[in-house]
């Protein structure tokens, strides 16, 4: 069975899922569109599709439509998709406000149509090895969790930044944080306290700085320490456990080259290098299990009930900052 597939929104990560999305034997990109017209028509020329200057006509082509717009359009356009009959990939995050996400979630559950938001980094090795080795036990009773990333990020100028159209660093970006806090501890977030600030006075209201602490409802605490000024760039993440400790690490934001850990049975640590870039196969793994979830109807793994919880946590780390206070979930 193909899965007939319309790409709304045709610029940046639409090409790592086309890429993907090529190479997927039971998918074809049908059809593309963007507010930009010649975007679409590069992209579409790019795989083979149709592009279409109206939305509505994009959607109809298609089975799934993948909605790669900046998140302040996902709510409407995959209301749209799911009322025309379709399932829809969201990219990460599922929108800019928790009303917008609930009204998502209610579309999918009332249309019974398939809501995916896009986590990739559920796909990525390094995050693999910390996932194995926390459900192996070898780490003992978790006491927490860590995610540090330091980079300088240049958004001037694109959608991450203007002022109408704006989410921010701790929703967009600390997402992934969230999303994987929640799969490595296998809980939800109880409480948050965080200080959010802003580094540029040439780009008002725009955070891009997160120091946040989380408490999950199991016990773990959790730490994200993000920064998009950073003018040192690296990353590690990890566990501490009662009997042991794992982490990986790389340069710059989102790259892993090394996995460590030790335990209190080992006499030496534990290192292994490998090579996990922020490249395109955690994005093929995501496509190739939403393409089996649409066509065998089975549930997938990050849904737009995930993206709402995980919005909501980025609420509580702002309402934190604001309040200066712990906020409960
Ligand atoms: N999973 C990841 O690691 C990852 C990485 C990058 C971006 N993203 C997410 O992907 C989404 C898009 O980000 P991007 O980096 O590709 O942005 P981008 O600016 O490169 O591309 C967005 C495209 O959407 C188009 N667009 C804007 N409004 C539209 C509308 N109403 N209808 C149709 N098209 C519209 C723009 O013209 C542009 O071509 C965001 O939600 C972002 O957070 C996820």
């Amino acid at each position: 069975m193909m899965i007939k597939v319309a790409i709304i929104g045709s610029g940046g990560i639409s090409k790592s899922h086309v890429q993907c999305l090529t190479k997927i034997s039971d998918a074809q990109i049908v059809s593309t569109y963007d507010v930009d017209f010649q975007r679409a028509a590069e992209l579409a020329a790019s795989c083979g599709a149709k592009a279409y200057s109206e939305v509505e006509e994009a959607v109809l082509a298609a089975d799934l439509v993948y909605i790669l717009t900046p998140p302040s359009f996902h709510k409407d356009l995959s209301i749209m998709a799911m009322e025309n009959g379709k399932h829809v990939m969201i990219e990460k995050p599922i929108a800019i406000s928790a009303e917008d996400a609930e009204q998502i979630v209610e579309a999918s559950d009332r249309l019974g149509r398939l809501a995916m938001v896009g986590f990739n980094m559920r796909y990525r090795q390094g995050y693999n090895k910390l996932k194995r080795i926390v459900d192996s036990g070898k780490l003992g009773p978790v006491l927490n969790l860590w995610s540090q990333r330091m980079s300088m990020g240049s958004q001037k100028g694109t959608w991450r930044t203007n002022q109408l159209q704006m989410s921010g660093f701790t929703i967009e970006s600390l997402s992934h944080d969230i999303d994987i806090f929640r799969w490595l501890s296998g809980s939800e977030v109880e409480s948050v306290y965080g200080n959010v600030k802003n580094s540029r006075d040439d780009l008002p209201g725009y955070d891009d700085n997160s120091l946040v602490i989380l408490k999950l409802r199991n016990g773990y605490t959790a730490s994200i320490q993000a920064s998009w000024s950073s003018h040192l760039d690296f990353n590690s993440r990890g566990i501490v456990g009662n009997e042991g400790t794992a982490m990986i690490s790389g340069k710059g934001t989102w790259n892993f080259d090394t996995f460590r850990y030790k335990t209190n049975r080992m006499d030496n640590e534990f290192v292994e290098s490998f090579d996990d870039p922020l490249n395109a196969d955690s994005y093929l793994e995501e496509n190739i299990h939403f393409i089996d979830c649409v066509k065998n109807g089975t549930k997938p793994i990050t849904t737009a009930k995930d993206g709402l919880a995980i919005l909501q946590v980025s609420q509580a780390i702002l309402q934190s900052s604001r309040e200066n206070r712990v906020v409960t979930l």
